[in-house]
């Protein structure tokens, strides 16, 4: 395809102000998909992904166009993930494209992924056409939402197109303003040697690893052998194609365009995105400049709730590994949970995601401990460590300083809710940096140790504003504090899984808070159970579990047959998600809940 007749384009918006719904209208008028396919929302294709609805893996689509100047256009749209702990695909997908829509919901306005994609793709030199979503509503306010995007983010707004994503209304315009208003791609020449971009790869298993990429210069075809410049391997090219959404074989790709290659290449791993691919026996002299890894900042161990799954676990956490390349996990033994795994995630939602599925999709019960960020810790012989995990803690007196991570948080919250976000800021150790009004909405901007934002804080925040608050954060510095270990013990047996590192000030209260809980949700023994905190040797909370005294069944004075055995049905159903610590039976959602503050 002659590259003036290509728009290579991302559609950045805010989770739920339509990104998935346009995408699929767009799909739908250009004739990729009937009615009947349409039904389901095809971007968006794995079922947790539905379920929350966000998208996760980056996919994209080619659609042909008839424009009204006469031509037939090439529009590829790259389709990006809209959460925050996705942030690094949304910016390596952007390099691929040229232009954004940049999609606000009318009745919302500006949220806080609206604004951190968009200074992406800013960033990424991309023009962006404002898109106003969801014009059907009766609560939309275009007017005020143009003023609000110029105020807030700084672009005209006087041409923003003005949508229903789910009525159709205005779709034509957005695909007429796509070739009018977003630039083509640079020409290439097609005879030089091959340079493309790799923009995204996973793994399928038919076709083994398939690579997204994006064709600088040169042309890609079937039959030859590629290398990636960065790990320098060499492949041969066993298909070359495009997503219509559907897979279409195509002859080859040339410059500016956008298509996928698979080459049996073995794990994701080997594949690693921002790479260029280039022609083994003829290669470019002057390779992309590549994009920086995705570093796992939130660690926690993934433990099975019955041992004997183990290597269950072991085999679904590698299968999934193969597909996710920023998942990074190692081998871990804890004295109270046996085998299990270290897991590095991009974030909080990434973390739950990979959970849910390990649960969900293989099928494995699981003990979550308590999340951590990575700690610089100075030894008083000058050696920094990282720690990221509070088990491995050493022993105080050899430690100088730590040292934790600070992230700057955005968040979007109506003037009612204010109150109540500004102390759960303050309640997390927050410096407040900005507070600034939008039209009845406040954008408040925080420093915060990240943490004390991977425990709750999203879920304080959902509940604390009704839904109503949008929240986004970019990495800050390292900073140190006086943080200690507060280790958890039950039955005078330390529960290493609820072990974790807290600022000293916070300790009694987040231990008071911990044995309280946990009083709750461990059920009654035999014997009275101690559980309490401590730092080092000296315990800051205690908390006793009395006794049980009589036989459950007791009470039902032996009558009624059927109460009787649905009682015991109910404790054996509750035994099922127990593990032993010592003496004592500890429910698997006590792990969870025990780390939840209030
Ligand atoms: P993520 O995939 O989470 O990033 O969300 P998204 O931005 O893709 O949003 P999605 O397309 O899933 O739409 C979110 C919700 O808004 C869905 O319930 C849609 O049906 C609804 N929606 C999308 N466009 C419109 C519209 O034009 N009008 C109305 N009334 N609802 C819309």
């Amino acid at each position: 395809t002659n590259p003036a007749h290509i728009r290579n384009f991302s559609i950045v918006a805010h989770i739920d102000h339509g990104k998935s719904t346009l995408a699929d209208r767009l799909i739908q008028f250009t004739g990729g998909l009937t009615e009947r396919e349409m039904k389901e929302q095809v971007l968006d294709n794995m079922d947790i992904e539905r379920e929350r609805g966000i998208t996760i893996k980056a996919q994209t689509v080619r659609l042909e166009y008839p424009a009204k100047d006469g031509e037939t256009y090439v529009l590829n749209l790259i389709d990006t993930p809209g959460h925050v702990d996705f942030a690094y695909e949304v910016s390596r997908s952007l390099y691929a494209c040229e232009g954004a829509l940049l999609v606000v919901d009318a009745a919302q306005g500006v949220e806080a992924q609206t604004l951190a994609n968009v200074y992406q793709a800013i960033d990424a030199d991309l023009d962006i056409v404002p898109v106003l979503n969801k014009i059907d509503l009766p609560a939309a306010e275009p007017e005020r939402v143009c003023q609000q995007i110029e105020d807030v983010i700084g672009i005209d707004a006087s041409e923003a197109l003005r949508i229903s994503a789910k009525t159709g209304v205005g779709i034509p315009d957005v695909l007429e303003a796509i070739v009018t208003r977003l630039p083509a791609p640079k020409p290439g020449d097609p005879e030089a040697p091959l340079k493309a971009l790799l923009v995204d790869s996973w793994y399928d298993t038919y076709l083994g690893v398939i690579c997204l990429v994006r064709i600088m210069e040169g042309t890609l075809k079937k039959g030859m052998k590629v290398r990636l410049m960065g790990t320098g391997a060499a492949y041969h090219v066993d298909g070359v194609g495009v997503f219509r959404p559907a897979k279409q074989v195509v002859d080859s790709l040339g410059p500016g365009e956008i298509g996928f290659l698979n080459a049996s290449i073995k794990q994701v791993r080997d594949a690693r995105v921002g790479d260029t691919v280039t022609d083994d026996r003829r290669p470019t002299g002057t390779p992309l400049p590549g994009f920086k890894p995705a570093v796992p900042v939130v660690f926690c161990g993934l433990f099975p709730v019955d041992s004997a799954e183990f290597e269950d676990l072991r085999d679904a956490v590698e299968r999934l590994a193969l597909n996710d390349a920023s998942f990074s996990f190692e081998m871990e033994t804890s004295a109270a949970l046996g085998f299990g795994f270290r897991c590095g995630f991009l974030g909080l939602l990434h973390l739950e995601v990979i959970r849910e599925r390990l649960e969900r999709e293989y099928n494995v019960d699981l003990i979550t401990t308590a999340p951590s960020v990575i700690y610089k810790i100075t030894m008083t012989d000058g050696t920094v460590i990282d720690l990221h995990n509070p088990a491995d803690m050493p022993d105080p007196v050899k430690i100088n300083t730590i040292a934790e991570p600070w992230i700057t948080a955005t968040i979007f919250v109506p003037d009612e809710y204010l109150g109540g976000v500004l102390k759960l800021c303050q309640d997390r150790r927050g410096i407040q940096r900005e507070l600034t009004y939008a039209g009845s909405r406040a954008m408040v901007v925080y420093e915060l140790p990240l943490n004390e934002v991977v425990f709750d804080f999203y879920d304080r925040l959902k509940s604390i504003t009704k839904g109503y608050a949008s929240f986004d954060y970019q990495w800050k510095d390292y900073r140190e504090d006086d943080l200690v270990k507060m280790s958890v013990l039950v039955n005078d047996e330390p529960v290493d899984a609820l072990s974790m590192i807290v600022h000293r000030s916070r300790a009694e209260a987040r231990g008071r808070g911990m044995c309280e809980k946990l009083k709750d949700l461990i059920p009654r023994h035999m014997f009275k159970i101690p559980i309490q905190a401590a730092i080092g040797g000296r315990i800051i909370a205690r908390e006793t579990l009395s006794a049980l005294r009589k036989d459950v069944t007791a009470k039902c004075y032996g009558g009624d047959a059927t109460r009787k055995r649905k009682l015991l049905d109910k404790q054996k159903e509750g035994k099922k998600k127990m593990r032993q610590f010592g003496r004592v039976d500890i429910p698997q959602e006590a792990f969870i809940a025990a780390l939840k503050m209030d």
